[in-house]
């Protein structure tokens, strides 16, 4: 099996999606945002779950899909709360129109989204939903944490975790969860998958915090350098403020203190701090530490050795990803 496949159905239903007509102000956006491209790595992972206990993976792609544009919902909602100028390589929705557009056009996503999700098989449709609507309520509680941290200077790594766990892990927990719902397998099998998705999603934020700041602006299709500006309280923010002493201490808490200042060198500043400190290694230990984790829980899976192989070997791709 060439997961390719699995990209190219994705792909071809995508472009049948009709997400509504009119007015165009509201659903031009959504077309926007689902063209503009992305990793589509959740709807992959729902279909490489649901292809470990079936042949018949195609009747998973709409769900999958639900899945996606729930996604984006949250990306376009998630872009006016960070004041993000970009996303994959393009304006951002509020940017192109107006943030009243941008909070509508993703409210509709919502709707898209469920709507999408009533194509798994009624006899699984309703833990389905159910199991749906839990996790989307646990990304808004975890997007209300992070905002909230953005004012608190003494978050703890185990807060950290535990609200990224909320605003992205879920969301990968249940992607692979409802592959294996839809494909039949039992309860705990579906378990181990979201333990996975949800280790391998701990380890994919982390990555994505360290982008933040080490990625290529070229590759990475987002402002480099956000998180620092905004004063997130990422992992690597988190640990410098545990590890920096004296005068570096000062220098750190004097940027994140600055009301007027150039982001350019607020961000160089931080960065340098961050490097002094070693904690690009430690942040790239971390991830690994929770990939691992998430590979122990798809060994756990009792499903076919080679369709298993090619999960982990996209899951792996995840580790080195620069976009
Ligand atoms: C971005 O998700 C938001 C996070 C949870 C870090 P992705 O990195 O999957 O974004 P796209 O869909 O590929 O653009
Ligand atoms: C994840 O956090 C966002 C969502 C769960 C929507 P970020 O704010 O770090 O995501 P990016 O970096 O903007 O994609
Ligand atoms: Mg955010
Ligand atoms: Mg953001
Ligand atoms: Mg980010």
């Amino acid at each position: 099996m060439n997961p390719a496949i699995f990209f190219d159905a994705l792909q071809h239903e995508l472009q049948r999606i009709q997400y509504g007509q009119q007015p165009p102000e509201l659903y031009n956006p959504i077309q926007y945002i689902m063209d503009i491209g992305g990793k589509r790595m959740r709807p992959l992972l729902t279909l490489m779950a649901a292809y470990l206990f079936t042949d018949n993976w195609q009747k998973a792609v709409r769900p999958a899909l639900a899945i996606e544009v729930f996604h984006n919902f949250t990306l376009m909602h998630d872009d006016i709360m960070d004041k993000a100028p970009l996303r994959r390589g393009q304006p951002t929705v509020h940017e192109k129109w107006n943030e009243n557009i941008a909070i509508l056009s993703g409210d509709v996503m919502l709707v898209n989204a469920y709507q999408l999700l009533l194509h798994v098989e009624a006899d699984k449709l309703r833990p389905a939903l159910e199991r749906f609507s839990r996790t989307a309520a646990e990304v808004c509680e975890g997007q209300q944490l992070d905002m909230n941290f953005e004012s608190r200077w003494d978050v703890t790594e185990t807060e950290y975790i535990d609200m990224i766990r909320l605003k992205t892990s879920v969301l990968l927990g249940y992607a692979l969860e409802l592959g294996g719902l839809i494909a039949g397998a039992d309860d705990e099998t579906t378990q181990h998958l979201y333990a996975g998705g949800m280790n391998i999603g701990v380890g994919f934020q982390l990555k994505d915090d360290l982008l933040d700041v080490y990625g290529d602006p070229a590759k990475f299709g987002k402002q480099v350098g956000g998180d620092i500006i905004a004063n997130k309280k990422t992992f690597l923010l988190i640990e410098a403020l545990q590890q920096a002493k004296g005068s570096l201490k000062d220098e750190l808490i004097g940027w994140l203190n600055q009301k007027d200042f150039d982001k350019a060198e607020k961000v160089q500043a931080v960065t340098s701090i961050y490097d002094q400190l070693g904690i690009r290694q430690l942040t790239e230990a971390r991830i690994g530490e929770y990939f691992a984790r998430g590979f122990t829980n798809f060994e756990a899976v009792k499903a076919d050795a080679d369709r298993k192989k090619l999960l982990i070997q996209f899951a792996k791709q995840l580790v080195e990803r620069e976009s």
